[in-house]
């Protein structure tokens, strides 16, 4: 296995921030989710794609988690248009892509289609259930599918993390400087706490460097923003792991929360910033019971480690065991339960609303303290008392 190398064979550069915008051009209005989408397919993080999915494409990633050319590739990439705008489009124009009032993109529209979305539910999130806040925003969006290759003419805006933006082709270049011939990516999108620690770090005992890269593209409502959470990774950076073994940047997608077929979304995206392992463990962009604790480490035996090109590192639920004094699993630990201090993310989060701090053996106390206070500044904004539930 060649760990350099991208997905299909090289990185998809898309980009070009030098076009002038033509304002007669027709227009589709992106929402936040394709607008992420149009910047990865870009910078190639989305390699081997080149654009929003055309029919055919899309329904072999549906049935059968592959490109028509046989790729390995889980999750649809999709722009949705209502009918009367698919109706004023002709294949074959070049449209801009706008969010805003402003113009990011443009594509050469080579189909428009109307897609099967029971299907794609039951395909992709295994439930047409809309509690499942996938399967909502799926059913949310307009009925037509427009699919061309796009170029990027306009980065979106990056906010507080402009230093932790970095495509691909960049991070692959961080990695060669800093000597690393084997990186493990860890893909996050909640406040970081010890079992994260222990994994991250049990990984990277068997390889060169870490790469940390938070989600702080769209989540659901009630998950923690991702302002509060970058603080929280960089103060647990700053005092528990050592500088030249992890390299921290963030991953602006959206949260699909299709557990298993994103896990392997996932993994394919850090091969393409230029990881060799990804690191997988219990119930991988979850939500609710929709998805067995395991079942985003079993979906990688569909394909060959070849085909994939990064080794996923499966872990166990891992915990604090106070029997033993230190972080473990089921696999290492021999003690009761009663003895293991687990917290699900709810309880965590009314903790952190209530100003209260989870124990020490869950989170490490310089992270509770800024997530407390950045929780405390959200809920003023949002009107709710300290203590509410
Ligand atoms: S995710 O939705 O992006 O997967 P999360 O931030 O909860 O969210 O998890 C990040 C990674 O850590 C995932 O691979 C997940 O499986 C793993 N993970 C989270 N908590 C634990 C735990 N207690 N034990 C083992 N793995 C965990």
């Amino acid at each position: 296995m060649n760990k350099r190398i991208p997905h299909g064979g090289k990185l998809v550069n898309r980009i070009n921030l030098n076009c002038v915008v033509d304002y007669t051009l027709n227009y589709v209005e992106l929402d936040k989710l394709e607008l992420s989408d149009l910047e990865l397919i870009a910078n190639g993080a989305y390699s081997p794609i080149e654009g929003f999915m055309g029919k055919a494409d899309y329904e072999s990633v549906v049935h059968k988690m592959r490109l028509v050319s046989g790729l390995p590739w889980s999750l649809p990439i999709t722009l949705a248009v209502h009918q009367t705008k698919a109706a004023e489009l002709t294949i074959g124009e070049t449209i801009n892509l706008i969010h805003n009032d402003k113009v990011y993109g443009v594509m050469k529209v080579t189909e428009k289609f109307s897609p099967d979305k029971r299907i794609e539910a039951e395909k992709v999130f295994k439930t047409t259930e809309l509690a499942h806040p996938g399967v909502k925003k799926l059913f949310e969006r307009p009925a037509v599918y427009l699919a061309g290759p796009i170029t990027l003419i306009k980065r979106p805006e990056k906010g507080q993390f402009e230093d932790f933006y970095l495509d691909p082709i960049q991070t692959r270049e961080m990695f060669q400087q800093l000597g690393w011939k084997t990186v493990v990516g860890f893909q996050t999108r909640n406040p970081v706490h010890r079992a994260h620690e222990y994994i991250q770090k049990s990984a990277l005992e068997t390889v060169d460097g870490l790469f940390l890269n938070p989600l702080v593209g769209e989540t659901k409502a009630d998950d923690i923003p991702g302002e509060i959470r970058m603080k929280s990774y960089q103060a647990l950076l700053e005092n528990y792991y050592p500088k030249n073994r992890v390299f921290l940047s963030v991953f602006p997608a959206a949260m699909r929360y299709a557990g298993p077929r994103e896990a392997i979304f996932h993994a394919l995206v850090r091969k393409n910033f230029g990881c060799s392992h990804f690191i997988v463990g219990r119930d991988h962009a979850g939500v609710g019971n929709y998805y067995g604790t395991y079942d985003a480490q079993k979906i990688f035996s569909n394909f060959s480690e070849e085909e994939l090109g990064i080794k996923p590192l499966f872990f166990e639920h891992s915990f604090y065991c106070k029997k033993c004094e230190n972080m473990a699993s089921e696999k290492t630990c021999p003690h009761d339960r009663q003895y293991h201090v687990i917290l699900s993310g709810t309880k965590v989060r009314g903790m952190l609303k209530n100003g209260e701090q989870p124990p020490k053996e869950f989170s490490r106390p310089e992270v509770v303290e800024i997530l407390i206070e950045g929780m405390r500044e959200v809920y003023k904004l949002e009107g709710v008392g300290n203590g509410e539930k």
